[in-house]
């Protein structure tokens, strides 16, 4: 069986992921520019070389795009690097790889200021309205999605996620806020959402869908993640925050 890349595998959801991935029978290769424990095929490597990202697709039909600077930073020496020419690469060689399917870490923060004006839930159509330049860049991976899967008939996932803490500061923000409990991402449900994507039978070669563990009041679509993929989350804020608070993350 080829084995799933899975990019940014030493990070907060990566880890979670190939966890998931793993128990379920699937080989994983882990791409990272840090060694991810717990993952027997591993290749180091920096997301802005077209050599490591080129050596990281061969033999793969399936990869779980994360790397990436996961918030606003600086865009010139941060955003630009990873997260735009990172995509750009990751799709240029998943194409020339043969790779059939494409599952790439996009964000609710595309569609910001819709949490506050409505209509909720936000659904997969809406006029994005991003929060800023992290946004925009992930407006960009989707256009690359569509553009791919329109092209060169790849299968592509674009999956807006919700919030999954790195650090226990970011879990006290989550507590404080009731939208922020609503896009909770537990990384247990992170986990099965991309290994759900993964094993899902596609109707269509370009999807958009939301990613968030079960909310009181639903700020984004779900039911069209469910009706795609089959993916129906397990837990509810706070449940998986433990795991956030003894890891030691970022
Ligand atoms: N955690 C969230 O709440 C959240 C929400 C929305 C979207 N996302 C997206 O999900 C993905 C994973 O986020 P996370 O929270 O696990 O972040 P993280 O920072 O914990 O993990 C990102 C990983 O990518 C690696 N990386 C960064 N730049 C790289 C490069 N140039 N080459 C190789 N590896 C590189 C880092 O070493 C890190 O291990 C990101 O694309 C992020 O934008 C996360």
């Amino acid at each position: 069986m080829n084995p799933i890349l899975v990019t940014g595998s030493s990070g907060r959801i990566g880890r979670a992921v190939v966890q998931e991935l793993q128990a379920r029978g699937h080989t994983v290769r882990g791409f990272d520019r840090v060694e991810s424990p717990g993952v027997s095929e591993m290749l180091v490597g920096t997301l802005t070389s077209v050599v490591d990202v080129a050596r990281s697709m061969i033999g793969i039909h399936t990869v779980i795009h994360l790397a990436a600077t996961p918030d606003d930073a600086d865009f010139l020496a941060e955003i630009v690097p990873n997260n735009i020419v990172g995509v750009y690469h990751i799709f240029e060689e998943a194409q020339k790889a043969g790779v059939k399917r494409l599952i790439v870490a996009s964000s609710g923060q595309v569609v910001w200021h819709q949490r506050m004006t409505g209509p909720l839930p936000i659904g997969v159509d809406t006029q994005p309205t991003p929060r800023y330049w992290y946004a925009a860049g992930k407006l960009f991976l989707e256009g690359a999605g569509r553009a791919f899967a329109e092209k060169f008939g790849m299968e592509v996932i674009a999956v807006r996620l919700g919030w999954c803490p790195r650090t226990p500061e970011q879990v006290e923000e989550i507590g404080a806020e009731q939208w922020a409990q609503d896009v909770y991402l537990s990384p247990g449900d992170a986990g099965r959402f991309f290994a759900c994507a993964a094993e899902a039978t596609l109707e269509q070669k370009f999807n958009v869908v939301y990613a968030t563990s079960k909310p009181r009041r639903a700020m984004y679509d779900l039911e069209t993640t469910r009706r795609l993929l089959g993916f129906e989350p397990a837990e509810a804020w706070p449940q998986g925050v433990d795991l956030v608070m003894s890891s030691g993350d970022r």
